[in-house]
């Protein structure tokens, strides 16, 4: 039994993300201790960028005639997509910026989707959670809803392309005690933070069931 934690704040020492996902392993490591934790952190170990590129247009060179990036860039993808087809559970922590998909986190998808191709449900039936951390507010009625650019693209990839047994958690608010313009939000934002840290425990239930 294998959880794989991927953590892509890019500031891991203060990352919301990580609070939320360092309940779920505390709970999966409290009932299985000798399960194997494989982590991946995109914050601080970034995938180049460029590796993607090299991937994808590999597939057009015969193997014989490929650049070293492009062999380089082959073998990541492929390990990339190997390492969470392996995990009997999943956690990914990642944050929202610049409304949209951290570009780390994006990478990493595009490699695992050059590795193992467009349509492999690689998480089918695997429990995961997905753990959405966001500074604004985005709730219906409210002035920036439908700017979560991030969120929705996450859950197509990984419930309908990979097919996992998701779950998400989403955390928004989580600058209005740093922020002082937000400072009328605080109230609402310890709720979001009080219900994310519930709703960390439930979910490290749904992950137990692997
Ligand atoms: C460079 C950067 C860009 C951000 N862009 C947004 C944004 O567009 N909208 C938003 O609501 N929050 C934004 N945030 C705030 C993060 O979403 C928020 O701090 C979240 O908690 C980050 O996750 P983490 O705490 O796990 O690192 C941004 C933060 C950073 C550092």
């Amino acid at each position: 039994m294998t959880l794989f934690r991927l953590d892509a704040s890019i500031l891991p020492a203060t990352s919301a993300g990580a609070e939320i996902a360092d309940i779920i392993e505390a709970e999966w490591t409290a009932a299985r201790p000798d399960a194997p934790i494989v982590r991946r952190h995109l914050g601080t170990d970034p995938l180049p960028a460029d590796a993607w590129a090299h991937a994808t247009t590999a597939g057009g060179v015969p193997e014989t005639e490929r650049t070293p990036a492009q062999h380089d860039a082959v073998a990541l993808a492929g390990a990339l997509a190997d390492e969470i087809r392996a995990a009997d559970a999943a956690v990914l922590a990642v944050p929202l910026y610049n409304f949209g998909v951290s570009q780390h986190f994006k990478t990493w998808i595009d490699l695992v989707l050059a590795g193992a191709g467009p349509t492999d449900p690689l998480l089918k039936g695997t429990p995961t959670v997905l753990i959405a951390t966001l500074g604004g507010g985005y709730g219906p009625g409210t002035p920036r809803e439908g700017w979560d650019h991030s969120t929705p693209y996450l859950e197509r990839i990984l419930r309908d392309v990979w097919q996992a047994d998701l779950t998400v958690v989403k955390r928004e608010l989580t600058l209005a005690r740093t922020t002082p313009a937000m400072a009328d939000l605080r109230d609402l934002a310890d709720e979001h933070h009080a219900r994310a840290l519930t709703e960390a425990r439930d979910s490290a239930r749904t992950l137990l069931r692997a």
